[in-house]
């Protein structure tokens, strides 16, 4: 008698523990990011909340936050470090506080094409470079692609004096300061939310961006001009508080690894298209007039902003610097 008695006990303690287990609530991951949900980005933050939700059902909840709604510039990385987002992807040109080789990524003219940026991120220093952060307890998870930034203005940018003293929107990096400098025009570093605003109001004269950032935030409406330069690189890492990531369940941490790695190759191959494709909006709008410059104009541009290279050598490293290089074919 007894003994059946402490069977059913035992079995009944079972299925509370695994009816608590299951109905544990799910781990919530936030995902903040400064852009429009129809770029390169926003689509990779929404396929990998889709897919993490399909493969760890009821386990992991992953809330996407796109243009600065919840975190925008200036405030997402300390936001990150507190535990208050979990998952960021900022551009490359954002990290010169927290690790100053990957300036590398704002060198003006280093890549040749985005298959070379590819190579280099794939490489070994590239994949090494994920790992620049973490004394800051900032973890990177993978590179993701947007494209090439192009140069605006509302006048005409033919050659490097068509810059001189104009006002140019930067992102918050010393190298890209310094890039406008070369041309003796004026950089301001503003947050990516206020672009649009600081260009209408006159704040700012000009900028720079990827096709796909230029038409989501309908900067060619306040930009008369858009020289396609291709001299610069608009790529992201995605990243993680090392913490949090390394105190997920293992078994959930190595999913999301399978998922992220799934949609860094969705999100790369589609970045060309998407950037195409707001090229193509833009000048159906016929907001803006696009410059397309010839070799020997390109190679002037080239040749103005090359003495930011040798400011930043020592800081990036001349040997990844040369690494980087080695990716154009
Ligand atoms: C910018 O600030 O212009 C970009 O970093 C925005 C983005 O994340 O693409």
């Amino acid at each position: 008698m007894f003994k059946n008695t402490l069977k059913a006990i035992v079995c009944a303690m079972s299925f509370t523990v695994v009816g608590l287990a299951q109905a544990a609530e799910p781990v919530v991951i936030k995902f903040a990011h400064v852009v429009a949900d129809n770029t390169p980005k926003g689509q990779g933050a929404l396929l990998f909340k889709k897919l993490a939700e399909e493969r760890l059902p009821g386990r992991v909840k992953v809330d996407v936050y796109p243009n600065s709604s919840l975190f925008g510039d200036g405030k997402e990385m300390d936001a990150l470090m507190l535990g208050d987002v979990h998952m960021l992807a900022p551009s490359l040109s954002k990290f010169e506080h927290y690790a100053k080789p990957l300036q590398i990524f704002d060198l003006p003219f280093l890549f040749d094409d985005m298959a070379a940026v590819d190579r280099f991120q794939q490489s070994e220093a590239g994949q090494e470079l994920l790992k620049a952060m973490l004394h800051k307890n900032i973890l990177g998870l993978a590179y993701w692609h947007n494209g090439m930034r192009q140069l605006s203005a509302n006048k005409p940018l033919r050659e490097p004096r068509d810059a001189r003293g104009l006002k140019f929107r930067v992102q918050a990096s010393a190298v890209l300061d310094e890039q406008f400098k070369a041309l003796r025009a004026i950089p301001r570093k503003m947050s990516f939310a206020e672009v649009y605003q600081g260009l209408q109001t006159g704040v700012v004269n000009g900028t720079e961006n990827t096709w796909s950032n230029y038409e989501s935030q309908k900067v060619n409406e306040v930009q008369k001009y858009i020289t396609e330069s291709n001299h610069g690189l608009i790529d992201y890492m995605v990243i993680t508080n090392a913490q949090f990531w390394n105190d997920l369940p293992e078994d959930i941490r190595s999913e999301l690894k399978e998922v992220l790695a799934e949609v860094s190759v969705e999100v790369n191959r589609h970045a060309d298209e998407l950037n195409a494709q707001s090229r193509a909006r833009i000048l159906e709008a016929g907001t803006t007039e696009i410059l397309t410059l010839t070799p020997e104009e390109r190679a002037e541009w080239r040749e103005a902003m090359q003495p930011v290279w040798q400011k930043f050598s020592k800081e990036i490293g001349a040997d990844l610097i040369e690494k980087a290089k080695a990716s154009n074919l």
